[in-house]
Parts: structure tokens; C-alpha cells; sequence
């Protein structure tokens, strides 16, 4: 007998269908999806213009390396021309967020010729060797200190100690604008632009990750337009494939020019069914206005959990934005997370202290109810 190692702590639920918001496990209960494939699946499960599109590319080509010419990789190109912000010229396609993420490190590094990369506290970007020596939260590489990369890290949201630092041996530095995994914490104006200042004077690379919150799931398409900043490199992954393994690395107009041919690869990056995932989340993002829905969505969700839990000292605050929401509980947060999968909810953890809600951007006012009053009887019930 083998069996999947066990990294994750078991749901002990087996899941055996899915549509929208919902899915169903092995007895026939219903629950509505807010840990959402760890937030990849925003566009809902079984989102008909991603399951289209992957459906005929499969018909017609998918195995192909990004070498060779295909249509789906004209088609998924010209669909990302249509949403990725103006300054982007190049992209490349990977599978995971923390292969984007290596792939922005090494360019950081290799425009630069230097090595040191900037971090933050509380930041996760991914558990390949690169990606953890970025991410802070040490019990993520727990038995294997000693990484190698060069780093330094500075506290979130403190432009202070960015103005003041002086590196010239800075290559990059890498930041997202909502902490998923490290407590959801909204980055300030004057921290980002602290960083955008960094970056002019020491000429290092500016890498924002916005791999959980990009593609609309924050209300905005790109939540780094809000702060009208402009990074050398963009890194997006979990919903831009409509739950499909891609990830892109999206670079700023002309940097493409300095990477040399063989600079980096991947087998299954810009996979035909990969492409086409691509191209089907980006048509589902515009026919249903996925942006505005998840914006107004996002408002009332924020509203009801503020409004019928903080108010009345269930939960101590809300955090984050747009359709990425979490709540402060004071008791313990997998507690909660049973609890609320009891009762029909499913949901995540971020930090050490809140319960996260990455839901689909088609959640309903009625599914709304169902998690607040799940989240109250939860967070409210002896322990
Ligand atoms: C901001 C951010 N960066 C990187 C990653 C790593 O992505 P993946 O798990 O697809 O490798 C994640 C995953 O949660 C993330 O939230």
C-alpha cells in the first residue's frame, strides 16, 4: 500500500463533486468552498468557459513544449495582451507559484549582478529553496536552516526602515500587497512607496507577488494598479487557470531583451491545457465582470462580518479585502476551521490567528448568511 505523505493535516472528508461555490463530499453533504483549492479556485468549479476551452484544446493538441508554435499559445498570449497592465511586454508560463517565483528571484539577480533580496516579516512566497529563503514564518523550514540564498528581511508595513537602509548590494525585492498566508495584512501606500523608491536608487528589481492576490480576487484586476505602482516583475498563479496548475512571470516592457536563450525552461510550463485553462479563465473574467462582482461581493461580505460578528465582540476584527477576507477569532483558529466545515462551510487558516474565506467570486447573499451564522456558532460555542 502507498499513501500521500501527510505535509497537510487531514479534512477527513472525501470530496466527489463540485460546481460554483459548492462542492459535496461521499455522504452527499453540501459545503460552500471558501478554502477554494487554496484560493485557485476563484472562478468557481466547473467554470463553463474554462472547462470549454479545455475540453476542445484537448481535441486538438496537449502535449507541447513552448518551443513550438501552437494557436492556444497565440490565443492565451493575445487574451493576457487584454488583461495584464499596459507596461508588461514578456511573459513566461510555469506551473506553480513558487517556480514563478524562482524564475523572479534569478532575474533579479542575473539584471543586477548582485544577490541580496529584500523580504518582509510575515511574507510567504512558496517552499521551494528559493521561495522560503523569502518567506519569513520559520516553521516553513523547519530542519533545514542554512539556505542559501543571500537575504535580509524587514518589517511589513514600516517605511521607515526602508528609507534609511542604504544597499547597494540589493538585487531585488520581493513583497505582496496582502499577506495570504502571514495574517492578511494590508500593505500601506507609504510602505509600497517606500519600496518603489527603494528600487529607483539602488537600481534593484521590484518584484510584487500577487499570486494570491491577483486576477480580481481582491476587487481590483491587479491590486498594485490601486497603488499605482509599476513593478519590474509581476508574478501571478492559482486563479489565472481557473483551478489549472499555471503560474506567469510577467516582465516589464524590454527586460525580456536582457535574459539570454537558455536562461531558464520547464517541461510542463505553457502546457496546451495549461494555455487554454489560461485563455478560458480570462474569458470567463470578462463576460461575468469577475472584477466588479468580486468588489461588491467582497463589500458585503466585509460588511456582514463586521457588522454582525465584530460589533457584537464575536470576533475580535476583519482583514484583508475584496473576496480575500479573513476574521480575528480569540480561540484556536483549526477549532474554528472544524467547526465550520461541521456545519457546511469550508474554510483556511492564515497566520496564527484568523480564519481565512477565499471564496468564489459568485458567492450569494444566502451563502453569506449561512457562513456568518456558521462563523457565530463556531467562534461562539464552549471550547
Ligand atoms: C503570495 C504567494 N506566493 C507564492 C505562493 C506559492 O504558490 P504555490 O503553492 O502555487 O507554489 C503562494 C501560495 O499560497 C502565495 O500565496
Amino acid at each position: 500500500m502507498v499513501g500521500v505523505i501527510r505535509f497537510y493535516r487531514p479534512k477527513n472528508i472525501k470530496l466527489v463533486k463540485a460546481l460554483n461555490q459548492y462542492v459535496w463530499d461521499s455522504y452527499g453533504r453540501k459545503y460552500l468552498d471558501t478554502h477554494n483549492g487554496n484560493g485557485a479556485g476563484f472562478l468557481g468549479h466547473h467554470n463553463k468557459y474554462v472547462v470549454k476551452s479545455i475540453r476542445d484544446q484537448l481535441e486538438k493538441i496537449y502535449v507541447a513544449s513552448i518551443m513550438f508554435d501552437t494557436d492556444i499559445l497565440e490565443e492565451a498570449i493575445t487574451s493576457l495582451g487584454s488583461i495584464l497592465p499596459k507596461y508588461v511586454s514578456h511573459v513566461y508560463f510555469l506551473n506553480s507559484g513558487s517556480e514563478a517565483v524562482e524564475l523572479g528571484l534569478k532575474v533579479a539577480r542575473f539584471l543586477t549582478k548582485r544577490s541580496k533580496i529584500l523580504y518582509f516579516t510575515g511574507s510567504f512566497h512558496g517552499r521551494t529553496l528559493g521561495a522560503l529563503s523569502v518567506t519569513w514564518n520559520r516553521k516553513y523550514r523547519y530542519g533545514i536552516d542554512g539556505l542559501d540564498l543571500r537575504t535580509i528581511h524587514l518589517p511589513y508595513n514600516n517605511a521607515e526602515y526602508i528609507e534609511k537602509i542604504d544597499h547597494r548590494d540589493l538585487a531585488g525585492v520581493i513583497v505582496e500587497l496582502i499577506q495570504g498566508e502571514g495574517g492578511l495584512n494590508v500593505a500601506s501606500s507609504e510602505f509600497i512607496s517606500a519600496i518603489e523608491e527603494l528600487r529607483d536608487r539602488t537600481g534593484s528589481i521590484l518584484i510584487i507577488d500577487e499570486i494570491q492576490t491577483g486576477f480580481g480576487r481582491t476587487g481590483y484586476r491587479w491590486l498594485h494598479e490601486k497603488y499605482n505602482i509599476t513593478p519590474d516583475v509581476l508574478l501571478v498563479g492559482k486563479s489565472i487557470g481557473g483551478g489549472f496548475p499555471v503560474s506567469i512571470v510577467a516582465l516589464n516592457n524590454g527586460l525580456d531583451k536582457e535574459l539570454p536563450a537558455g536562461f531558464h525552461g520547464s517541461t510542463f510550463g505553457g502546457n496546451p491545457i495549461a494555455l487554454a485553462a489560461i485563455k478560458g479563465s480570462i474569458k470567463a473574467f470578462i463576460k461575468d465582470n469577475v472584477v466588479d462582482r468580486a468588489r461588491s461581493m467582497g463589500t458585503v461580505l466585509n460588511r456582514r462580518l463586521y457588522d454582525d460578528l465584530v460589533e457584537k465582540g464575536i470576533v475580535k476584527r476583519v482583514k484583508g479585502m475584496g473576496l480575500m477576507l479573513g476574521i480575528e477569532v480569540g480561540r484556536r483558529v483549526e477549532e474554528v476551521i472544524d467547526c465550520l466545515q461541521r456545519s457546511g462551510v469550508l474554510a483556511l487558516r492564515s497566520g496564527e490567528t484568523i480564519v481565512r474565506f477565499l471564496p468564489p467570486y459568485m458567492i450569494s447573499s444566502e451563502d453569506i448568511d449561512h457562513l456568518v451564522a456558521s462563523v457565530e456558532r463556531c467562534v461562539s460555542r464552549p471550547a
